[in-house]
């Protein structure tokens, strides 16, 4: 709450920076840091062994691999930076490799989404569960990216054509990976997909979708979930569907 409160005020400030010369690129890093900061602070207070691995801070006590929260202190920061209401706060807490709970916050929709392993998923104080749709084609999917500078920046784009084609609904990219997976565990997307991700950007979310009743996937071979890239998200139902597209392209061997 309190790292959300900082959030706020900063995103208030956005606007007048916008029309600054400078632009508000400067203040949206320390943004980012100033929250971090709030985080870390707050987690070492609780548990002052643990790991932490944050995406601007890195690694803390590093040598705890029992213990490890995984936090991105901003998720969406390029809507952060101009102004659009869809960013949150992503902390994940895995034992021994294997993530066990998950936290996102959307500070201005004041919407905080969390999971428990066994014990199910949450908005705010409701149980949250994935939708029930069953076909692709009346789905409603999101996605991300590319990053600019990724260099598989075409394929990506080909995939996304060739999913486009099979939905009725146009895809989503709302610019937050963690608030992409908080909508298919309650069931406003049906399903997400993105590559080349970072483990800070999913690493709650990944607890909360399984725990709302959705299948999370990847399109990695690494056995170390903290090292896959490329993931796939849905309601389970139209899994297979959506998976089989995606393999169907098999981008990373062009
Ligand atoms: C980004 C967001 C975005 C996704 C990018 C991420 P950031 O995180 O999650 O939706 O498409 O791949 O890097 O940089 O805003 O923390
Ligand atoms: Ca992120
Ligand atoms: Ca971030």
């Amino acid at each position: 709450m309190k790292a959300s409160k900082s959030l706020i005020r900063d995103f208030g400030e956005i606007e007048k920076l916008q029309v600054s010369s400078k632009g508000p690129g400067d203040f949206v890093s320390s943004a980012d840091k100033r929250t971090e900061k709030i985080i870390i602070e707050e987690l070492l207070k609780a548990h002052p062994d643990f790991g932490i691995l944050s995406e601007e801070a890195g690694t803390i006590n590093e040598q705890n691999k029992n213990y490890r929260w995984i936090v991105d202190p901003i998720d969406g920061t390029s809507n952060f930076l101009n102004g659009i209401p869809q960013f949150a706060i992503s902390i994940g807490y895995e034992e021994n490799n294997e993530i066990k709970s998950g936290l996102i916050y959307d500070p201005i929709k004041n919407e905080l989404f969390f999971a428990e392993n066994g014990n199910g998923a949450f908005l705010n104080n409701s149980r949250i569960r994935v939708s029930k749709k069953n076909k692709l084609k009346n789905s409603l999917i999101g996605t991300g990216g590319p990053k600019s500078s990724s260099k598989l920046k075409n394929n990506i784009l080909l995939e996304f054509l060739e999913i486009s084609k099979k939905v009725e609904t146009p895809i989503r990219k709302f610019g937050s990976a963690s608030l992409d997976l908080a909508s298919v565990a309650c069931g406003r997307f049906d399903g997400f997909w993105q590559r080349e991700l970072n483990y800070w950007d999913i690493a709650a979310g990944i607890i909360i979708v399984k725990e709302a009743g959705g299948f999370v996937d990847f399109l990695d071979n690494s056995s170390d979930e903290s090292k896959k890239r490329n993931l796939i998200a849905s309601n389970s139902l139209i899994h297979s569907e959506l998976k089989e597209l995606i393999e169907k392209k098999n981008i990373e061997n062009y």
